[in-house]
């Protein structure tokens, strides 16, 4: 069911920007909401960052409807967005309906989708489902490993009016929101001014009228190398690891646990124990 945050929010274009943090369970949710996100979005990211896959060509819908239930519990009434993960809608309208109301019963306010072209009808199916669409143009990480790699897109004049006239039409099928990943500042902004939905870019500059980063990018939370377009916000992953040194540490010194960590009895129940217990049987 669409909450009336969504509707408001997929209404606001321009200032102040929209911010928008991925999210892949309850205590990640948590934290974005915390840290005020205005949209979460269960990103299929987490082929990669949670699952350690090397792209997002395969991530089960399966994952991403119990990912989706996990955040809508953290987010509240933070509107969330979950990915369709690839191969759950591109097949047909009636497979990307279906994909979408399993993700819509998990808690998703709208599903993202991947592309444009064939997409368009996918959008409209989805949107006449009830359940809202927001679109992803530019690099797109469903299909980037089979087209190019992780490279910036629509760098030429070409590319960059297709990809105008690829937002245009997704609009025109009914898509809530865009958001535009890796592409150049003037073509983000082209679009943004063109298109009455709010555009959300990633490494699109900043004329979108919101920006989105993958959590364990933003926070340091990921051994991998990040991308042009990510500022770090904290080192999370060196925090860990530091915490579970000086764990390790301590239990290897002995200087964890102590008294107050553990469990006593009633020194009754003690003595019985003691005594019934069959010798030999003790540690
Ligand atoms: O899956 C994801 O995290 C995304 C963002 C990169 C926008 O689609």
């Amino acid at each position: 069911m669409t909450r009336a945050s969504w509707n408001g929010l997929s209404a606001r274009k321009g200032v102040p920007p929209i911010v928008m943090v991925t999210a892949y369970d309850y205590p990640t949710a948590r934290a974005a909401v915390r840290g005020g996100a205005d949209v979460v979005l269960v990103g299929d990211s987490a082929a990669m960052v949670v699952l350690g896959r090397a792209d997002t060509s395969t991530f089960p819908l399966e994952a991403a409807v119990l990912f989706t239930e996990a955040v809508a519990r953290g987010a509240g009434t933070t509107p969330v967005v979950a990915d369709l993960t690839a191969g759950s809608y591109e097949g047909s309208d009636a497979e990307a309906v279906r994909a979408s109301q399993r993700l819509a019963e998990a808690g998703a306010d709208a599903v993202k989708l991947e592309g444009a072209g064939p997409m368009c009808d996918r959008v409209r199916a989805v949107v006449a489902s009830g359940v809202p669409v927001v679109g992803h143009l530019g690099l797109l990480p469903q299909t980037a490993s089979a087209t190019g790699g992780y490279v910036a897109r629509a760098r030429t004049a070409d590319e960059a009016l297709r990809l105008v006239a690829d937002a245009e039409a997704l609009v025109a099928a009914g898509i809530a929101m865009l958001v535009l990943e890796a592409v150049p500042s003037d073509v983000a902004a082209a679009v943004t001014k063109r298109v009455a939905v709010p555009v959300i870019g990633i490494g699109a500059g900043a004329a979108c009228d919101g920006q989105v980063l993958v959590w364990h990018d933003l926070l340091g939370f990921g051994d991998a190398r990040a991308a042009r377009f990510v500022r770090r916000y904290a080192m999370l992953l060196e925090t860990a690891a530091d915490g579970i040194a000086r764990f390790a540490g301590d239990v290897r010194s002995g200087a964890y646990p102590q008294v107050e960590h553990t469990y006593g009895m009633p020194a009754a129940e003690r003595a019985a124990f003691l005594e019934r217990l069959v010798p030999g049987e003790e540690r």
